[in-house]
């Protein structure tokens, strides 16, 4: 059996990731491929249980590092228990938010040292990587009202303050620059269906997917 392929969405807060998610799963199941759709941190019950804690409370709950050795365990019993063995057998898998969100948020925007996130990604992800992540650009300020607006919003990074939000929007675009193999950029401004389109316009382009 071919191992299947791993597509990873990223971006700020409130750019439609989650929407374009669903959307993009079911045309690859329509597309005849068994999809795994999933979400960090999360995506398993050990994770979802961190997620919980991560992402409550007050803005100053715990520092970047602490934050992101929360992100990273959470993140291998996800990978152990959901990732790796569904792209053994052969499915995709599609991941709201993976490892470039610890480099923007903890990294980028927190300030927690760049070598630390890659010796995690060295020791914890090991070939477990992204074949393709979407980057979902969008304003901050915009994305950050929608975000607020969700019901039963998280609000811990939402709470982080308009600074923190235009570095993580820097530091997702310095990351599609430093990999343009593996990221393509998105243009989340446009209305559902446009954004739509663009997505399975790239991913087909990208990873040959006829459908
Ligand atoms: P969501 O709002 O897209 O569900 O994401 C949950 C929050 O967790 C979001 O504010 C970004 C944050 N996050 C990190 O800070 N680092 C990470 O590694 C991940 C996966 C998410």
């Amino acid at each position: 059996m071919a191992r299947g392929r791993f597509i990873t969405f990223e971006g700020g807060e409130g750019a439609g990731k989650s929407t374009q998610l669903k959307r993009l799963a079911a045309r690859l199941d329509g597309a005849g491929l068994q999809v795994v759709a999933t979400r960090e941190p999360g995506g398993s019950p050990g994770a979802e249980s961190i997620r919980e804690l991560v992402l409550n409370g007050a803005a100053d709950r715990w520092s970047p590092v602490t934050e992101t050795l929360l992100m990273y365990a959470a993140r291998r019993d996800h990978i152990e228990r959901v990732i790796r063995p569904a792209l053994e057998r052969g499915a995709w898998v599609v991941c709201d938010r993976f490892a470039d969100s610890t480099r923007a948020y903890q990294g980028a925007a927190g300030g927690t040292d760049p070598a630390l996130i890659a010796a995690l990604e060295a020791h914890i992800l090991e070939d477990t990587r992204p074949d393709l992540t979407l980057i979902f650009d969008f304003p901050p300020e915009t994305g950050l009202a929608r975000a607020a607006a969700r019901p039963g919003a998280e609000m811990r990074f939402e709470s982080k303050g308009m600074a923190f939000h235009e570095k993580l929007r820097e530091g997702f675009l310095a990351i599609a620059r430093a990999e343009p193999e593996r990221c393509a950029v998105i243009d989340a401004q446009g209305s559902i269906e446009a954004v739509d389109a663009a997505v399975w316009t790239t991913v087909q382009a990208r990873l040959a997917v006829h459908g």
